[in-house]
């Protein structure tokens, strides 16, 4: 629908919930308590019903009756196994992503062996917005090598976005690898990958793209972007849960020169010879390390299932409808009341995120957490983080947060708690 026929009502978000046909995705979640509105932005996706029940027949037959056994009914292959169903949503061919360990241990492994095939280039571009985590890797990195590594953040004015002119004349031929999170965790701007890494290429560089806030939400083509090398998490749309594995891409063509950093025994190419003497594997598997979290591995699989037979297409037609809805409600109902909008106007170049801005917003948050029966996010300095998941938020949902949202200014409710943030926000 077109955002000009929106309207500020409660009835108009019904009706477009009447209207929408991913709405019984709802059902295969589980909604403990009905009241609730669940919009964080996104640390962690709701659980899918199948994988309670997949869970539970892990636990019981595959670890409590065939223990060890199961190593070889399907445990040692689950890395890889349900690495090919999330290619499918990264629009990667069979045999270059895998689940493994954090993205931050992902990261580390792939920064170091993208730095080290581009020896005699010194400079890695990123931009201020990238997740802490990204660089603190790469600023280790570059500490660990010790050969005068050079990290240029692309600055953002506004917090929201960079200047992809600023970005693209910052890769040239000093340049050995460019990483960035394809939608940034504070502001929800979604990079043109494509463009970035024809740049990056143009010049002979390698990209790294972080995809925890993309997976799952945003169309991915991999392949056709020619991307080298990707990491990403599988709690948030993926839906794995907390702790799920995280996941690595390598393009098929790096992954004969591509050396693992860390030469654990399961990248090894057989580990149960116990050969004493490290011969990786090929293909992307020599990123693997130790024994795989295959509770946690498993119980990714289910939600893949259920986002790839919805379609990322129509989940993403819907995560449009839902953010642009919720900017429009921002605009009308809370700028008033001292909100401003922190993330891209533009959906094109937005996630499934939309981060509103108010000085209060941490005491919002916590008002809205304990009086109001909505789970958002905080991200300092003044982002209250809405994450709009297509496979379960409704247009109700929207609209019943912004709502309490005013009512909480309205009521001065955040009035009464501390403005010191609890360790997790
Ligand atoms: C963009 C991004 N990258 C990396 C991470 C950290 O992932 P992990 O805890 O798996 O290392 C996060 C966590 O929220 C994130 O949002």
């Amino acid at each position: 629908m077109d955002e000009s026929s929106f309207k500020a009502d409660r009835e108009f978000a019904r009706q477009l919930d009447r209207t929408d046909k991913l709405a019984n995705l709802r059902q295969a979640f589980v909604f403990a308590e009905a009241e609730l509105i669940y919009v964080d932005g996104n640390s962690l996706g709701r659980l899918p019903r199948r994988t309670v029940e997949r869970m539970r027949a892990v636990v019981e037959e595959e670890w409590g009756r065939h223990l060890i056994q199961s190593w070889n009914r399907g445990w040692y292959e689950a890395p890889a196994r349900v690495g090919e169903k999330l290619a499918q949503l990264l629009g990667a061919a069979p045999g270059q992503v895998i689940l493994s360990d954090s993205t931050s241990v992902n990261l580390f492994k792939l920064v170091l062996a993208a730095l080290r095939l581009r020896p005699s280039r010194s400079h890695i571009v990123s931009d201020v917005l990238n997740f802490p985590t990204d660089l603190y890797v790469v600023q280790g990195c570059i500490h660990l090598l010790g050969q005068g590594h050079e990290l240029e953040l692309i600055p953002s004015p506004d917090g929201i976005a960079v200047d992809p002119q600023l970005l693209l004349h910052t890769i040239d031929e000093q340049t050995a690898l460019v990483t960035l999170s394809h939608v940034t965790f504070k502001s929800s701007f979604l990079y043109d990958a494509a463009a970035v890494t024809e740049r990056a290429h143009q010049v002979g560089a390698l990209v790294l793209w972080d995809l925890s806030h993309s997976a799952g939400a945003v169309p991915i083509e991999l392949d056709r972007w020619g991307v080298d090398l990707a990491v990403g998490c599988s709690y948030k749309y993926l839906n794995g849960g907390p702790g799920a594995p995280a996941f690595l891409y390598v393009r098929r063509d790096l992954q004969k020169k591509i050396e693992s950093p860390i030469w654990g025994w399961f990248g090894q190419r057989d580990p149960f010879a116990f050969d004493l003497e490290y011969d990786p594997v090929e293909g992307v598997g020599r990123f693997l390390v130790g024994t795989p979290p295959i509770l946690s591995l498993l119980a990714l699989e289910p939600a893949l299932d259920l986002i790839l037979e919805a379609g990322i297409e129509a989940l993403r037609q819907k995560s449009v409808q839902l953010t642009s809805y919720l900017v429009y409600l921002a605009d009308t109902i809370l700028a008033p009341l001292g909100f401003s909008l922190g993330s891209p106007r533009d959906p094109g170049r937005r996630g499934s995120h939309v981060s509103i801005r108010h000085p209060e917003g941490y005491r919002i948050n916590r008002a809205l957490i304990e009086e109001m029966q909505v789970i958002p996010d905080f991200r300092p300095p003044d982002n209250m983080r809405l994450g709009l998941s297509p496979l379960y938020t409704s247009f109700a949902d929207v609209w019943e947060t912004v709502d309490r949202i005013r009512r909480v200014i309205e009521q001065e409710r955040y009035f009464g708690y501390p403005q010191d943030p609890l360790p997790v926000t």
